[in-house]
C-alpha cells in the first residue's frame, strides 16, 4: 500500500475554511507544514490551488485535483483519485493537503493523519469530514499554549490507521 498522509489544521468544530480562505495564522504551523512536506508529493484541489497566492508550492510535487481536461504549469493533473494513487510514490510519504472534498476523497485511503488542532469554533464554510476514532490510534502528541497573539491554544497530533 502506499503511503498517504493527510495533513490538516482543524477548528474544535471541524471547521478549515471560509470563502476559500484559511480560518488563523499559525506562523509555526505553516513552517511545519513547510518542513514536513518538502521534497514529497501533494495532492490539493482545484479550490485550495487557486486561494494559493503563489503556486505551485515549492519544492514539491504538486497534484492537483480537477474533473476538467486542463493543464497548470509546474504542477501534475489528477481527475480521478484512482488516477491520482497510480502518480504516488511507493516509499515516501504522499501528502493529501486539503481541501474538504480532496480529504473526504481520501480519507479511506489514509494511513496516517498529522492534525493540528485549533481549540476554538470558527465560522466557516468549509468542514473537515467526520474522523471515526475508533479506527485510528493516537502515536504522537504536542500542546501549545496560547501566549497572546494567537487567542487559542492549538496541538499536534498524529494518528496511524489501526490494522
Ligand atoms: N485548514 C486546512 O488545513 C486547509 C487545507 C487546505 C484547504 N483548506 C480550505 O479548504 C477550502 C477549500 O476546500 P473545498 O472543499 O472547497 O475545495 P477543494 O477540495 O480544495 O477543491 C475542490 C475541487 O477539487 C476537484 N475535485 C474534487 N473531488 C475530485 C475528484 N474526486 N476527482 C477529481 N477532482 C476532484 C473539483 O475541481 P473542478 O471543479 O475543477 O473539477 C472541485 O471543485 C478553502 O477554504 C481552503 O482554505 C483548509
Amino acid at each position: 500500500m502506499k503511503p498517504i498522509t493527510i495533513i490538516v489544521a482543524i477548528a474544535q468544530n471541524n471547521a478549515i475554511g471560509c470563502e476559500n480562505k484559511l480560518l488563523w495564522h499559525i506562523p509555526a504551523d505553516l513552517k511545519r507544514f513547510k518542513s514536513i512536506t518538502i521534497g514529497h508529493i501533494i495532492v490539493m484541489g482545484m479550490s485550495t490551488y487557486e486561494s494559493l497566492p503563489r503556486k505551485p508550492l515549492i519544492g514539491r510535487t504538486n497534484i492537483v485535483m480537477t474533473r476538467k481536461n486542463i493543464e497548470l504549469e509546474g504542477c501534475k493533473v489528477a481527475n480521478s483519485v484512482e488516477q491520482a494513487i497510480t502518480m504516488f510514490s511507493s516509499d515516501k510519504e504522499n501528502f493529501i493537503i486539503g481541501g474538504a472534498q480532496i480529504y473526504e476523497a481520501f480519507l479511506p485511503y489514509a494511513n496516517k493523519l498529522l492534525l493540528t488542532i485549533v481549540h476554538r469554533d470558527f465560522a466557516a464554510d468549509t468542514f473537515f469530514p467526520k474522523i471515526d476514532f475508533t479506527e485510528w490510534k493516537e502515536v504522537e502528541r504536542e500542546d501549545f499554549f496560547d501566549t497572546g497573539d494567537l487567542g487559542f491554544d492549538y496541538s499536534y497530533i498524529t494518528y496511524i490507521r489501526k490494522i
